[in-house]
């Protein structure tokens, strides 16, 4: 099923004029937050929140693909959501597993390379297969790249980025003073991503949750309001319009911005 064959006339309307009113973020990353808390307000078990989000994963996938976002990257498992109740990280799981095995062919069909950062080998055995095996299907993909954090967080990555940093200049293949930003950012896992232009957090709350902490540095953040089972594409689109509406002057002054680029912003 092709996505730009799809679609209600309204929402290609809706976005269509997203994509004239400005150029939409390269890489969008987001703290998929609420799901516990949505299932609870309709007195339903936790892991109906994340299954509701599993739909809410699809339709943003999706919405990105038809919009010719670069990069998408979802926080799907944190290093510290190991610390959950056994039959909700199995339950996680086995949704991860659900979802990378349903949707792999459409994924396909659409042109979506797969891609994860994260401490995979603590996956169990059979995610971590599925996992690799759907990153080599799509790996000859073009399109939207799809990043999945699993058992990631920002301070293992930097950790991690640093120790083998500090192995190579112990081996003598690295100077430290040849230790620039850029040096530093290939030892990462998301070497290979460019920094997200967008974070967005659903569910009103306001933090990093130790998620892409040095990748994030000039991201615009937008938190929306609402329940991550909540957060479909019409939500995306009022995050997309708000990140329209921002000055990215990356520590330069606005007068600055208008020389270089010659017309307002
Ligand atoms: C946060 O809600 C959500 C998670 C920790 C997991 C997100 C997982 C999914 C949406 C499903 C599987 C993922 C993919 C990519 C198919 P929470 O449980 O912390 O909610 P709460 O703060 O209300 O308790």
């Amino acid at each position: 099923m092709n996505w730009l064959n799809e679609g209600e006339p309204e929402d290609r309307l809706l976005q269509q004029e997203l994509l004239s009113g400005g150029e939409l973020p390269k890489h969008i990353a987001i703290i998929m937050d609420g799901n516990g808390r949505w299932a609870k307000q309709r007195r339903m078990p936790r892991i109906e929140g994340h299954r509701s989000g599993v739909g809410s994963v699809k339709d943003i996938v999706k919405a990105c693909g038809q919009l010719g976002v670069s990069y998408l990257t979802l926080y799907a498992f944190s290093t510290e959501n190991w610390k959950r109740p056994k039959t909700e990280v199995t339950l996680l799981m086995d949704l991860l597993l659900y979802y990378l095995k349903t949707e792999l062919k459409e994924l396909n069909e659409n042109n979506v390379r797969l891609n994860a950062i994260g401490q995979l080998n603590a996956l169990p055995k059979n995610v971590a297969r599925q996992l690799h095996e759907s990153i080599d299907y799509l790996s000859d993909n073009t399109g939207l790249t799809l990043t999945l954090a699993l058992s990631y967080s920002g301070r293992w990555d930097i950790l991690r980025a640093v120790q083998t940093l500090a192995l190579d200049v112990r081996r003598g293949t690295l100077s430290p003073e040849d230790i620039t930003e850029e040096k530093f950012r290939s030892y990462l896992n998301t070497h290979d991503i460019p920094d997200p232009d967008l974070m967005i957090r659903t569910s009103g709350e306001m933090r990093l949750s130790n998620f892409l902490l040095w990748e994030m540095a000039y991201a615009e953040i937008y938190i929306a309001p609402v329940f991550w089972p909540e957060f479909r594409r019409e939500q995306l689109y009022e995050g997309l319009w708000n990140y329209l509406g921002r000055e990215r002057r990356f520590g330069k002054i606005s007068e600055q911005l208008l020389d270089e680029t010659g017309c307002e912003r």
